[in-house]
């Protein structure tokens, strides 16, 4: 393998095709970056490959899964990473009383422990590039709601998360962004649902449909079809105008 350091890379978790990590990657491997997109399945990223990104395998609730991504990436660039996406993330709706306690954990597990193990990990790469560690979050916190515990409980672990992270590893020189994107989506975010519920047919979050959650969900507009490409590249365009945006170093 060889080395090349002459441009500027990033990491990216969770780049399944048609999602957010996707459309990053896409329009970071447009801005001439070395783009590392991983995902926990091959498949869903071959088409990032086509465009020339370099991709791999990486679930981050695997240690030796990050292990060997850490190796990968120090030997193809030296030892350093300029950005690390901290994207990846699972949805579970449900009801307190129906809550499936597995389905539950693992939101937080992905979301937040995946965070932490990730950042443990790439931490001396960072800190050798003085590089900038870019946590994906949610709008769900600032939202009241039903059935939204698990995931926006994890988008909220995670904003303190980052705010941590900004305190802790700005004498090393590396830098937090905290995104909290608003409901825009194309991919709908994998649903863990649980099998039955307690409560009457109203409340109870069907096995095969979003009509009747989506009823209790008016305020988060999300919309299906959003290209999200083409958000990705407005939302970025508007973060290098501020001097802590993910471009604007
Ligand atoms: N879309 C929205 O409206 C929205 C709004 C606010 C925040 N967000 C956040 O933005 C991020 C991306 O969301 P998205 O809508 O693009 O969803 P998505 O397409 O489902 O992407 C989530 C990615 O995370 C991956 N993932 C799940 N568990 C993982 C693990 N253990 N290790 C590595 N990767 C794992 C998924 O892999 P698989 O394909 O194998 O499941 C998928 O690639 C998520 O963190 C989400 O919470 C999204």
């Amino acid at each position: 393998m060889t080395s090349d350091t002459s441009k500027q890379s990033v990491l990216i978790t969770g780049c399944s095709k048609g999602g957010i990590g996707d459309a990053l990657a896409q329009e970071f491997h447009t801005r001439g970056f070395t783009v590392f997109a991983t995902a926990r399945n091959l498949d869903r990223i071959q088409h990032l490959k086509e465009l020339g990104c370099d991709i791999f395998v990486l679930d981050v609730m695997d240690q030796k899964s990050i292990f060997e991504a850490v190796e990968y990436v120090s030997k193809k660039t030296g030892g350093e990473l300029h950005f690390l996406i901290n994207n990846a993330g699972l949805n579970y709706r449900s009801t307190i009383l129906d809550a499936d306690l597995p389905s539950f954990a693992q939101v937080f597990a992905v979301k937040v422990f995946g965070a932490v193990s990730m950042t443990r990990s790439f931490g001396p790469l960072l800190t050798k590039a003085k590089g900038t560690i870019c946590n994906m979050g949610s709008m769900a916190p600032y939202f009241k709601s039903p059935i939204l515990m698990a995931y926006a409980g994890a988008n909220s672990a995670l904003e303190y998360l980052s705010h941590q992270m900004r305190m802790e590893l700005d004498p090393f020189g590396v830098s937090v962004v905290h995104v909290s994107f608003p409901g825009h989506r194309r991919r709908d975010s994998k649903q863990l649902r649980p099998r039955t519920s307690l409560h009457p047919p109203n409340l109870a979050v069907p096995a095969s449909s979003n009509s009747d959650h989506q009823k209790l969900l008016p305020t988060l507009g999300q919309h299906d079809g959003c290209p999200v490409r083409q958000h990705i590249g407005v939302k970025i365009n508007a973060e290098e105008k501020t001097s802590d945006g993910l471009f604007g170093q």
